[in-house]
């Protein structure tokens, strides 16, 4: 007996009804796991597979389980890792554009940084991205940059002589340089034994990492500069966005927009809590301006000014922000 043969629309209809593909996609940072970046890829995570009744499965990787930055580039590049939260150190270092959030003392606070990132030029800046064979998917951030020193520092006394952690970013290196300190590029893991040996003696880091590391137990002061914005920018390969369905780009848009809003929103009372613990452990915390790094702020804006003008028009967003308070 010969079997009707299905028609067009009844097959049609049984690729509807069947379920989706379920898809393993994954996410590398640099950040352990209490971090604020990681739990927010944690529920990133968590969100992509409730959203798609489990069909979006995101591992994430933290501390660098997949490699430094520059390794988890290329990884980003070739379609081997699906997302990532990135420091801007790899970032300026092959488009110096990326540098100019890093500009010294460009706002008065974290609030003023989210804002600024949410801005016209910081915005602008992920179509950058393109060119590096990432997908740009908003700015999150870390708290604002202080400096720590091992031996105390004397009235009206400079960081010049002292040898700083740093991270790899042209710009930052070379701020440090103009102020004189011998600045050492170190990853987040390698920092512990680093200052503990006396192979460094200071850091810039934030309020976070150092109450989290007990650094302060190793500082004679603690500097509360707030001298810089650190960006975390959250991007998508771009080799494997395409691959994606017009439906789960859109979802990841939202979902990792959505998990940017909120740690730019958290980091302002990150950072007073994690200072107000520092004080509350017995740590020195000392507020401190510009002069602690000698002429270096001028001479930083006069040199990067010239070779990444961007700056001139980030710096003027900065002082709309800052005449607002
Ligand atoms: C750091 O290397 O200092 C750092 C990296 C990611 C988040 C916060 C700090």
């Amino acid at each position: 007996m010969a079997f009707p043969r299905p028609t067009i629309l009844a097959l049609a209809l049984l690729a509807l009804a069947a379920p989706a593909r379920a898809e393993d996609l994954r996410i590398g940072l640099i950040t352990p796991p209490p971090h604020q970046w990681t739990r927010s890829a944690n529920h990133l995570a968590a969100e992509l597979s409730a959203e798609t009744d489990g069909r979006l499965n995101l591992a994430v990787f933290p501390s660098g389980q997949l490699g430094n930055e520059a390794q988890m580039l290329q990884q980003l590049q070739s379609g081997a890792l699906d997302l990532a939260f990135l420091t801007v150190g790899e970032l300026s270092n092959r488009d110096e554009n990326f540098g100019i959030l890093t500009a010294p003392f460009l706002v008065d606070t974290a609030e003023q940084a989210a804002q600024l990132l949410e801005g016209p030029t910081a915005s602008a800046l992920q179509d950058n991205l393109g060119a590096l064979g990432l997908h740009g998917l908003g700015y999150g951030m870390a708290g604002m940059r202080i400096v720590l020193l091992s031996k105390p520092l004397e009235e009206g006394g400079t960081v010049a002589g002292r040898k700083i952690r740093t991270v790899p970013l042209t710009q930052e290196l070379d701020f440090w340089t103009r102020a004189g300190a011998a600045p050492t590029p170190l990853p987040l893991p390698e920092l512990f034994d680093a200052y503990t040996n006396g192979q460094i003696d200071g850091m810039q880091l934030d309020f976070e990492g150092t109450f989290n590391n007990r650094f302060h137990d190793y500082s004679a002061v603690v500097l509360d500069t707030e001298h810089m914005i650190f960006p975390m920018v959250a991007v998508a390969s771009a080799r494997k966005w395409q691959s994606y369905s017009e439906e789960d780009r859109a979802l990841i848009t939202r979902l990792v927009a959505a998990e940017t809003a909120q740690i730019r929103e958290a980091y302002p009372q990150i950072d007073a809590d994690y200072r107000a613990k520092l004080v509350g452990a017995g740590a020195t915390v000392v507020k401190a301006g510009p002069e602690i790094f000698g002429d270096a702020v001028t001479t930083w804006y006069e040199a990067w000014r010239q070779k990444t003008p961007l700056l001139i028009q980030l710096e003027t967003e900065a002082k709309a922000l800052r005449e607002q308070e």
